[in-house]
């Protein structure tokens, strides 16, 4: 068995053998974990990653758990930890788990006998959004070298940031970040949005995270937009061919104009469908692995 915690502790071959195997199962190869049974602990919020794993999981012919957390003992103060070892104890063979404390996979280090799949954890990783990320990316290039990415938005809160940051630049990507300076990181150095948009090949926007902020941000959208925001004038500067992503989800009108959510150089959507194919491979990796 394998766990998935963030992407810097695996090698490249691995995070491109997973890339190769998502794009096997999109062009339509199956494999059968029936027999399999997931569980997906979810102690925050998700839309998208909750629901591909779940469908990826259908997929691959195994059966899925699916914790409520407002309905579950956490209610009576069960811990975190206390509630994935019930999973572990009750038989089921991987969990897939979103938490808010950043690296709450160290405390299952050893002490869990069945993969942990990290969905997401507070500021800190968020691997399969990444892979499935590198894997919009290169469907639309063919190729990581060289590729300029600029991300911009709130990246002092950001999780996808953080774990894109390191695998882009790993795989030889140029990366550029712009952000308001309330939310800017100092491990980073930042670019002028405006100055660098018509050299970019991927414009990846970040949502406001209001919920992570200690204190209120105090701003309208309209002004968030027009200062930090991809809006029609700077889509208009980008190269013809470059294209726009968003791990989503998105606030219209803030970081991005909301017609441009669905335009042409948008692959916003795709980049949700290749999250189907990219968790296919990550349980297959983790169940199959040595
Ligand atoms: N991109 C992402 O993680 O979305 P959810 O929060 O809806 O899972």
């Amino acid at each position: 068995m394998r766990n998935l915690y963030n992407l810097k502790s695996l090698s490249l071959d691995d995070i491109l053998s997973i890339l190769k195997r998502a794009s096997e199962f999109k062009a339509g190869a199956v494999a059968d974990f029936s027999g399999k049974i997931i569980a997906n602990l979810f102690f925050e919020p998700s839309t998208r990653t909750q629901n591909s794993f779940i469908m990826a999981e259908k997929k691959l012919h195994m059966q899925d758990i699916n914790l409520n957390p407002v309905v579950s003992s956490l209610q009576k103060g069960e811990s975190l930890y206390d509630t994935v070892k019930t999973f572990a104890a009750i038989g089921v063979d991987a969990v897939v788990i979103r938490a808010t404390e950043n690296e709450y996979y160290k405390q299952f280090e050893n002490k869990l006998q069945i993969p942990l799949i990290n969905g997401g954890d507070g500021s800190g990783d968020h691997p399969t959004q990444s892979l499935l990320d590198l894997m919009t990316i290169q469907e639309e290039f063919g190729v990581f070298l060289g590729k300029k990415c600029l991300i911009v938005g709130d990246i002092s809160h950001s999780r996808v940031a953080n774990t894109n940051i390191e695998i882009m630049k790993r795989l030889g990507m140029e990366v550029y970040l712009a952000a308001p300076s309330v939310f800017q990181n100092q491990n980073y150095s930042y670019v002028d949005f405006d100055e660098v948009i018509g050299d970019m090949d991927v414009v990846m926007l970040l949502r406001v995270q209001h919920e992570r902020h200690a204190e209120k941000y105090h701003t309208t959208s309209e002004r968030y937009l027009q200062k930090y925001g991809l809006s029609k004038e700077r889509n208009a500067k980008m190269k013809k061919d470059a294209i726009i992503m968003h791990p989503a989800p998105f606030n219209r009108g803030w970081e991005i104009d909301g017609d441009l959510c669905e335009g042409g150089k948008s692959r916003i959507f795709e980049q949700m469908s290749n999250g189907v194919f990219v968790r296919m491979a990550v349980l297959e990796y983790c169940l199959s692995g040595e």
